[in-house]
């Protein structure tokens, strides 16, 4: 029993974001109510809507704002409406950047009775965790479009460095291009690796699997791999290099054989979706972005604009998110508590009851209902 008071932001956001982040709430406050933890919510309003109404998106007040809780929870952000990438690089790569959340957790893993797409021995189990470096890679937003002539500034800060300078390219005809530049930095590399090295150790594991691409772009992979070997050696880890596109190959026929999975940026943005869908579904996928300031906890999936509306959104994922925040604020029995709430409506709910993504007819606030009811043991 915990009697202390946690400030949690929220951002609901677009699309099932608000549904799913509803359902959270719920479940986690069921828990406080159990366990005697209180969460005093703070929402904010960045979404599409809250753009196209006032022209802001986030606002550096705002981040301040949020700078003051002990953890984020956010929905999903991202609407048809804007231009791609205005909102989500607005949002949430601004918060992953600004906040320094270098580490992209994403666990993918399957329950029992949940149909999987894959067939894996009886009795195994999907238990893998992505290690996505957050905050480098074709992620940094260097890059320009043009005509014959391509320039682009090279100004980014982060809270390991800060970087000047600038590119530029011509043809020598009258055509047009675009550029965009990935970066990888030793430090960077380094803290990353060592994040995943220790997480595979809390794992009882001695080895991890290096998402890569030398062979084709050999530059700021062939460093990734030089860096990250160093670094796994030092921590006394076996590292494993696949190359990306075999690694999805092998994750396809044989998921039940990995477990840490470190990847730099973009491959991990690819690899978490895929074991989302291998695992399960992207419903049940969840993530946390971690840094040394605030962390944000949200679902790997986005707004899904093609269901929004129609209760066929799966808060599951989201609220496993708002497990792994739990257990950030140190409220680990706790956290497990929801997470095996979550396995007990999986595995015993009738297959009615299951959310629709798993071919069942639960609305979002049905699913967020049996799974609150099973945290608070009624
Ligand atoms: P998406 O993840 O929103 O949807 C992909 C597919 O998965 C859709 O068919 C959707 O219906 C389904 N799906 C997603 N979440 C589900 C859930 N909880 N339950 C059941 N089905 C679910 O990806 P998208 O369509 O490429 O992106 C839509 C918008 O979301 C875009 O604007 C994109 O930029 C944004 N996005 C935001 C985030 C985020 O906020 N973290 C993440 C990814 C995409
Ligand atoms: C995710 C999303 C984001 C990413 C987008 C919306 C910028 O796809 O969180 O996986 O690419 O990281
Ligand atoms: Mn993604």
């Amino acid at each position: 029993m915990t009697n202390k008071t946690y400030r949690i932001a929220t951002i609901p956001g677009d699309g099932i974001g608000p549904e799913v982040i509803r359902e959270t709430k719920k479940v986690l406050e069921a828990g406080g109510t159990r366990f005697g933890y209180t969460l005093k919510w703070t929402d904010f309003p960045c979404s599409v809507n809250h753009y196209l109404e006032t022209g802001d998106i986030l606002t550096s007040s705002m981040l301040e704002e949020m700078k003051k809780h002990d953890a984020l929870l956010l929905g999903a952000i991202g609407d048809p409406r804007v231009k791609p990438g205005t909102i989500e690089r607005g949002i949430l790569l601004t918060l992953r950047f600004e906040l320094d959340q270098y580490v992209n957790l994403r666990p993918a893993k399957s329950f029992a009775r949940t149909p999987l797409p894959v067939k894996i021995p009886e009795g195994e189990q999907i238990d893998i965790l992505v290690v996505r470096e957050n905050t480098e890679d074709f992620y940094m937003g260097i890059g320009a479009v043009g005509r014959q002539q391509l320039s682009c500034d090279l100004a980014t800060s982060r809270r390991l460095y800060s970087m000047s300078g600038s590119c530029s390219a011509s043809f020598d005809k009258d055509i047009r291009g675009a550029i965009q530049l990935g970066i990888a930095t030793e430090p960077g590399i380094r803290r990353i690796t060592a994040w995943a090295c220790e997480a595979a150790k809390k794992r009882g594991e001695s080895r991890l699997t290096l998402a890569s691409k030398s062979n084709a772009l050999p530059q700021i992979y062939g460093f990734w791999e030089e860096i990250a070997r160093d670094e796994a050696k030092l921590q006394g880890m076996e590292l494993t290099v696949a190359n990306v596109d075999a690694l999805c190959y092998h994750l396809v026929r044989t998921p039940q054989k990995y477990g840490v999975i470190l990847t730099p940026n973009m491959f991990g943005d690819i690899v978490s979706d895929l074991l989302g869908a291998i695992a399960g579904g992207l419903g049940i996928a969840a993530g946390a972005n971690i840094g040394d300031g605030l962390s944000m906890f949200e679902p790997v999936h986005g707004s899904a604009p093609d269901i929004a509306g129609t209760g066929k959104a799966s808060p599951v994922a989201a609220i496993l998110s708002g497990a792994l925040l739990l257990e950030h604020l140190g409220l680990a029995k706790e956290a497990k508590m929801v997470e095996k709430a979550v396995g007990t409506y999986l595995e015993t709910a009738s297959f009615e009851n299951l959310p629709v993504e798993m071919g069942g007819k639960a609305s979002t606030e049905k699913a967020g209902d049996r799974i609150a009811s099973i945290v608070t043991g009624k």
